[in-house]
């Protein structure tokens, strides 16, 4: 059968869709599986009983009868879209109004969306989306319908201590190398992404690095788009005290997902009028009108404060306190090993640089998930990164730390034992 070029692009076996296949494949496998790699949220319990009982009032009073049995407009669900907008208001002081807000399925579909506002084919040109730091989420990296996709730089990497502790780093953006890229000469940015806190690596750019990116993206009339899908106020995984900005000239999106509602799909964009109407457009052609599930169920907390509260007092806490476990437990494993961890600022995972390591990541993944353990390999993270020639990139792994302890344990357990025999054999020890 013969598929157009679009047709082509998306069902070419990309590199994260064998992995995300394999991963699934080896779930639904009967042997038992330490899951270290993934994006799922964690089961809190807390969690789970505050959604079955807001799920249990909308059955009672009949209230999810009218959302899930009635189209929303292709902006989304009315009542969600005026709470958010209320909510943003008196939270943080932003002139928001529903004009402003725009709910997709998922915040992934979003980025679909706004990739190809920005990037892609233009009269006079292709342009690109620049990622100011290398790695970035996996999700972008085939987000678009064609053209050249993505631009970007190697991160500066700098050593830091966590807790007075040494064997931590943190990436940086090479602010030196972004500003003097030649595609802003010639027109071909068409927007600046970045995810706050980052997948995979958990990294927050700071409010000096948001600064300047805002003023970066302000010079050359283009939008800076920020992923807040881990940032606050909901889920609110972030333990930097760092400041969220919104602006006109911003479009900011947040995802229902990490709070523990990934199945229903629903992403919410605060932009400027013009971006929201572009999105309702595209809504309209793509969904006809977005999920409303997730609204229903998340408007009352929202309204009643229970949401931020459980992401304050619950999910946050609850990532933190994995974070220093798995943290505690891969330090014991590598003592005397060169395991450095990027200092872990939010979100659900710990990215492990192994220097030096005598085997590609890529490599070091089939290793253990031969012995029940998976991770996601670091070189797909690298999106619009030429990394042939660059090691960092292959040295590195993503692991979950969503898992309960004894996953952590078992996990972390024999990503040692693989990893020190693989130095070892290195050393001829
Ligand atoms: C940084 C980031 N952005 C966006 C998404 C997409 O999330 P969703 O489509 O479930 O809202 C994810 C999911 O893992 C993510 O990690």
């Amino acid at each position: 059968m013969a598929f157009s070029k679009f047709g082509q692009k998306f069902t070419q076996k990309s590199g994260i869709l064998q992995l995300m296949d394999d991963l699934g494949k080896a779930l639904a496998s009967d042997q038992p599986i330490n899951m270290l790699g993934g994006g799922n949220p964690a089961k809190i319990p807390q969690v789970n009983a505050a959604f079955t009982q807001v799920a249990q009032n909308l059955i009672q009073s009949g209230q999810i009868i009218d959302s899930i049995a009635n189209y929303s407009t292709p902006q989304g669900d009315d009542a969600f879209i005026k709470t958010l907008a209320d909510f943003f208001r008196a939270e943080y002081g932003w002139n928001v109004q529903p004009e402003n807000i725009a709910l997709t399925n998922g915040s992934q579909n979003a980025f679909f969306y706004l990739f190809n506002l920005f990037g892609g084919e233009f009269e006079g040109g292709n342009k690109r989306i620049l990622l100011p730091l290398s790695p970035e989420y996996v999700g972008y990296a085939d987000a678009h319908i064609s053209g050249s996709h993505f631009q970007t730089v190697r991160p500066k990497i700098e050593r830091v201590q966590h807790n007075g502790k040494s064997g931590f780093f943190k990436y940086r953006v090479d602010f030196d190398a972004l500003e003097t890229l030649p595609e802003w000469e010639n027109g071909e940015i068409g927007a600046i992404c970045c995810s706050r806190p980052t997948n995979p690596t958990g990294n927050v750019l700071t409010d000096e690095e948001m600064a300047r990116l805002d003023k970066l993206a302000q010079q050359h009339g283009i939008p800076l788009i920020i992923d807040n899908a881990y940032g606050a106020p909901f889920p609110n995984i972030i333990h930097t005290d760092n400041q969220l900005i919104w602006h006109d000239n911003i479009v900011l999106c947040f995802s229902l997902s990490k709070i523990g509602l990934p199945s229903a799909r629903t992403g919410i964009v605060l932009a400027n009028a013009e971006i929201i109407n572009a999105i309702n457009s595209l809504n309209a052609i793509i969904n006809l009108s977005p999920t409303r599930m997730g609204a229903a169920m998340v408007t009352p907390m929202l309204q009643d404060g229970s949401l931020k509260q459980l992401s304050n007092e619950v999910i946050r806490p609850f990532y933190a306190e994995q974070a220093e476990y798995a943290i505690a437990l891969l330090q014991h494993e590598f003592a005397d090993y060169p395991l450095a961890i990027h200092q872990p600022e939010g979100a659900i995972f710990l990215w492990l640089w192994f220097e030096n390591l005598p085997i590609s990541s890529k490599e070091l993944y089939e290793i253990l998930k031969q012995r029940g353990t998976l991770i996601i390999p670091s070189e797909p993270f690298f999106v619009g990164l030429d990394t042939r020639d660059y090691r960092h990139a292959h040295e590195c792994i993503r692991m979950s730390i969503a898992g309960d302890k004894t996953v952590l344990q078992q996990g972390i357990a024999t990503i040692g034992e693989v990893v020190r025999e693989l130095y070892d054999n290195a050393e001829g020890k």
